[in-house]
């Protein structure tokens, strides 16, 4: 190896040297909680593979001590005369000493120290209240390469190496690491805690909690000891969690056929937490939000979202900890896998959620994301550390969890988890890339698992499959959906699954090429195609594709095929609630079968969807999606009328830029389309009512009150006083807290406070994390503009958390200009404050997207254009390209003859 001249050569690389590996880690650290800073030292065990001078590792906005670095090799050789060069730019630390290292084993000491910071990342700090005085607590985050900002490491997923922790921290606080203390050491106001050594990892999993708690314990039949950590005196909102996880870890422990690898299991909330929570080694952080369930003010969303995060992030101690991608561009791997299996988790623990009919929403927004030119392939590219925060995205998560599931409903889930078992085991303790997965997959499967994926992994985008009805052939041609109506000229290998008249038959196949056509007979089989002869002058033969909506992909049927669709769903010929509202849905674990309710839900809630976006990629007219969206006034269930309010919501405000004049008809029409689930679920939860009919309520009632329905508001607003004076009231229950809040801002104005200042007072005054989330929520939907301004000022005001600014971006319609024009003004003092990842770049994809006109478009490139930033530059273009498809869309809707009689007939047509 040439590397005597000098550490230039190490600048600029996207990996690190692989010349020296670390083995082991012997990391000591002293947080001063008063003054924020830390000192450590870290004790590295290496193994050198050829001759060099240098050791290059990572290291970030740490300062070191350069007497204390020296290494040494089993002769007990000190190399003590060395250079230290710290390059921040690259994020690395490079030591050239003067002679060559010997190959072997040695050890490289440092000390070093920094500041614990208010980043929400490397070390950081966090603070509480006790007893009603402000207190520091010292936490971790590392992912995705932050733990070089905590300690000089070779801070990459593949370089794997175990930890054996030391902390001093002050007395009478609790110090938590990956790993069980196994010795705590008092000396006078410190103490030394040593914890047991760790098996090997990632860097990025290492962690570190200093602060104060209570907790709740509870041990796994194979005695593993899991715990909750809360604030003082929060200890019962632990339970729901501690519950969760202790069934979730048998779960795994069954479906990986491999126990859970640590002696322990931490759960803590933490209050300051960019993310939603981290899967770090035997110490998992959350957000309060995401961990803290009360069972007397948490609705019923806040309770699955606690059960799927806590699943989601014991899933990665397999997938992801014990298994690791290798590197950042098999990120997907770790994520995709985590969100798709937290689904099988739920739905095992609460079969009474349903909760399959909701992994819709995730297929929904990796299509959307992945709709646009400026989307990426799942499998990326990374270059530098800085680039990796952008790739925590829906891209990732959505469509990665998307594809997982389409691959394991074309294998079968029994072979499915059969492989995952295997390749954990394989993979244990090592790391792995996309195509090892694969390989095993297809090893288990017999089928051609690499090639069929790599269409999907390799390649952004994906396809609408045009299907024609030309006598008893149906005719099948993919080309790539973009929702800018940009040609793509991407090609999948599609798994195309359908059914005919009747979800029980149902066929799949694999769509290989173009184009292709079957004929429905042979295709059906000669005895179902007896009854489903397709057009056989009955028009209740309806056609689905992506039966369940287990394909990442999107149809256009012709309008033959969809006029009968919307018969049936009008008719109720496949209603799920009337023809099979008994059946119980069961999931077992190793056979996932998707049961025919499941089914029906997800053929009414793919069919709109993809309507609506063809409909938002002008291929599909804005009054057909209102006829269809007409046809669901009776309908029940949860994920098909949230569905129908978050399109009603979207549809409303780009119907109001294209044209003003129809948005009164328009609200009427979508009030009509409500009001029989709003008297359906009332204001109050009935007895033994389900999970998804008290999500709903909120829903409904919140949609409600945004267009304006005069019973809701006033309704609320009466409900809203009773909650005002007695926070216990059974006349405002969690579920439906949300819906008043919105409806009391939508009378607010600077000349009627009362709302405003109410709901301030609600968020002061409690201290659940959940409840400031809702009200922040609701403040901007008001259609004042002066108030939308007043609460985007208070989201900056030391009274918000860093972590919650975000939930208070989404202004109404009225509010769009003012808060592009606050972005503005806010902008330097906002970058500084919120630095990168999500919390910074939801400013912008938030206040730019909802815009519909090419020249606002040119107005946001040119503020942005001096201000260029890598950490907002995807996100920009994203928010861009979605403003132009508004405008394209606004002007396609412009463009319709018959939108307004339409509008009118369906405002019009009551009951
Ligand atoms: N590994 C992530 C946390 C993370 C996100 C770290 C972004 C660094 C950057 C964790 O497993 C995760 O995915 N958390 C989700 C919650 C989950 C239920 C989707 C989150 O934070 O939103
Ligand atoms: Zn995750």
């Amino acid at each position: 190896m040439e590397n005597n001249n000098g550490y230039e050569q190490f600048k600029g690389q996207s990996r690190l040297p692989k010349f020296a590996i670390p083995k082991r880690y012997d990391l000591k650290l002293k947080p001063d909680l008063i003054a924020c800073t830390f000192t450590g030292t870290v004790e590295i065990n290496l193994e050198i593979f050829s001759d060099t001078k240098f050791l290059v590792l990572n290291a970030s906005q740490l300062e070191f001590d350069h007497s204390s670095i020296y290494f040494t090799n089993p002769n007990t050789k000190e190399y003590r005369k060395l250079d230290v060069n710290l390059l921040e730019e690259d994020e690395i630390l490079v030591l050239g000493f003067d002679e060559d290292l010997p190959i072997g084993e040695g050890s490289l000491y440092i000390g070093f120290k920094g500041i614990l910071n208010d980043q929400m990342k490397g070390f950081y700090r966090s603070t509480y209240e006790h007893n009603g005085e402000k207190k520091n607590m010292a936490v971790t985050q590392f992912e995705p390469a932050d733990a070089r900002r905590c300690f000089p490491c070779w801070d990459e997923p593949a370089f794997k190496a175990t930890f054996k922790i030391t902390l001093d921290v002050p007395e009478d606080l609790m110090a938590l690491s990956n790993m069980p203390i196994i010795e705590d050491h008092s000396d006078g106001n410190l103490k030394t805690v040593s914890f047991q050594e760790s098996p090997i990892m990632s860097t990025y999993l290492v962690a570190v909690v200093v602060g104060l708690f209570d907790y709740v314990e509870d041990h796994t039949p194979d005695g593993i000891k899991v715990r909750v950590y809360c604030q003082v005196g929060k200890g019962n909102q632990g339970k729901f969690a501690l519950d969760v996880a202790v069934k979730t870890l048998g779960l795994y422990r069954e479906y990986f056929d491999t126990p859970y690898s640590l002696p322990k299991l931490d759960m803590v909330a933490i209050p300051d937490f960019a993310a939603g929570a981290m899967e770090n080694y035997g110490l998992v952080t959350y957000r309060e939000t995401a961990l803290l369930y009360d069972d007397q003010h948490s609705a019923a969303a806040n309770k699955q979202r606690v059960a799927v995060v806590v699943a989601h992030e014991l899933a990665h101690q397999w997938f992801g900890n014990l298994v690791t991608m290798e590197w950042w561009t098999h990120l997907w791997l770790n994520e995709g896998f985590a969100t798709w299996v937290s689904y099988l988790a739920a739905d095992i623990l609460f079969p009474e959620w349903n909760i399959w009919t909701q992994f819709l929403d995730e297929t929904t927004g990796g299509l959307t994301l992945d709709g646009l030119t400026e989307s990426h392939p799942i499998e990326v590219e990374i270059q530098h550390a800085n680039e990796i925060d952008e790739i925590f995205d829906a891209i990732s998560y959505e469509k990665g969890a998307s594809v997982i599931r389409m691959l394991q409903s074309f294998l079968g889930p029994e072979c499915f988890q059969r492989s995952l078992a295997s390749y954990i085991k394989l993979y244990a303790c090592s790391n792995a890339k996309t195509e090892d997965l694969w390989a095993v997959l297809e090893r288990e499967s017999g089928e051609p698992v690499n090639k069929l994926m790599y269409s999907w992994t390799k390649q952004q985008g994906y396809p609408v499959i045009s299907v024609n009805v030309r006598g008893n052939k149906l005719e099948f041609e993919q080309s790539q959906f973009m929702l800018s109506g940009v040609h793509g000229n991407g090609q999948w290998i599609v798994p195309i699954s359908l059914c005919c008249g009747s979800y029980d038959v149902r066929k799949n196949f694999l769509l290989q090429t173009k184009s292709d056509a079957v004929d429905i007979m042979e295709f059906l089989g000669a005895s179902n195609a007896a009854n489903n002869t397709v057009e056989k002058g009955n028009h209740q033969k309806w056609i689905k594709l992506n039966v369940d909506q287990a394909g990442f992909y999107r149809v256009k049927y012709d309008e033959e095929l969809a006029a009968r669709l919307r018969y049936a769903i009008e008719a109720n010929h496949l209603s799920a609630t009337d023809r099979f509202g008994n059946v119980t849905v069961q999931f077992d674990l190793k056979a996932s079968v998707m049961n025919r309710k499941l089914t029906v839900i997800l053929i009414f809630s793919g069919i709109l969807d993809d309507s609506f976006a063809l409909s938002m990629g002008c291929k599909q007219s804005l009054s057909s999606l209102f006829i269809l969206m007409s046809a669901y006034k009776t309908e029940h269930e949860y994920t098909v009328l949230s569905n129908l309010i978050t399109v009603s919501r979207k549809v409303a405000k780009i119907a109001a830029d294209a044209s003003p004049d129809l948005l009164d008809f328009i609200k009427q029409f979508f009030i009509n389309l409500f009001q029989y689930s709003a008297e359906r679920l009332g204001w109050e939860p009935h007895k033994n009512e389900s999970h998804l009919d008290a999500m709903l309520r909120g829903e409904v009632l919140t949609a409600l009150a945004l267009f304006g329905d005069d019973n809701t508001q006033s309704e609320a607003i009466e409900r809203f006083r009773s909650f005002l004076n007695d926070r216990n009231t059974p006349l405002l229950p969690p579920d439906t807290r949300k819906a008043a809040y919105v409806a009391v801002m939508q009378s607010a104005s600077k000349s009627n406070r009362w709302g405003y200042e109410s709901l301030l007072r609600i968020y002061r005054e409690t201290d659940l994390s959940q409840e400031k989330t809702r009200v922040l929520s609701s403040l901007t939907s008001c259609p004042d503009a002066d108030i939308v301004l007043e609460a985007l000022n208070f989201l900056l005001s030391s009274e918000v958390r860093s972590q919650d600014a975000v939930y208070g971006l989404g202004v109404s319609r009225e509010g769009r200009e003012i808060a592009w024009r606050w972005l503005k003004d806010k902008w330097d003092h906002i970058l500084k404050t919120f630095g990168s990842g999500y919390l910074l770049t939801d400013f912008v994809s938030t206040v730019v997207s909802p815009f519909s006109s090419k020249d606002k478009a040119a107005e946001v490139e040119e503020f942005f254009a001096s201000r260029a930033n890598p950490s907002i530059a995807r996100t920009l273009k994203q928010s861009l390209e979605r403003v132009h498809i508004n405008a394209n869309w606004v002007k396609s809707v412009q463009e319709e003859k018959q939108l307004a009689e339409v509008v009118k007939v369906l405002a019009n047509k009551k009951g």
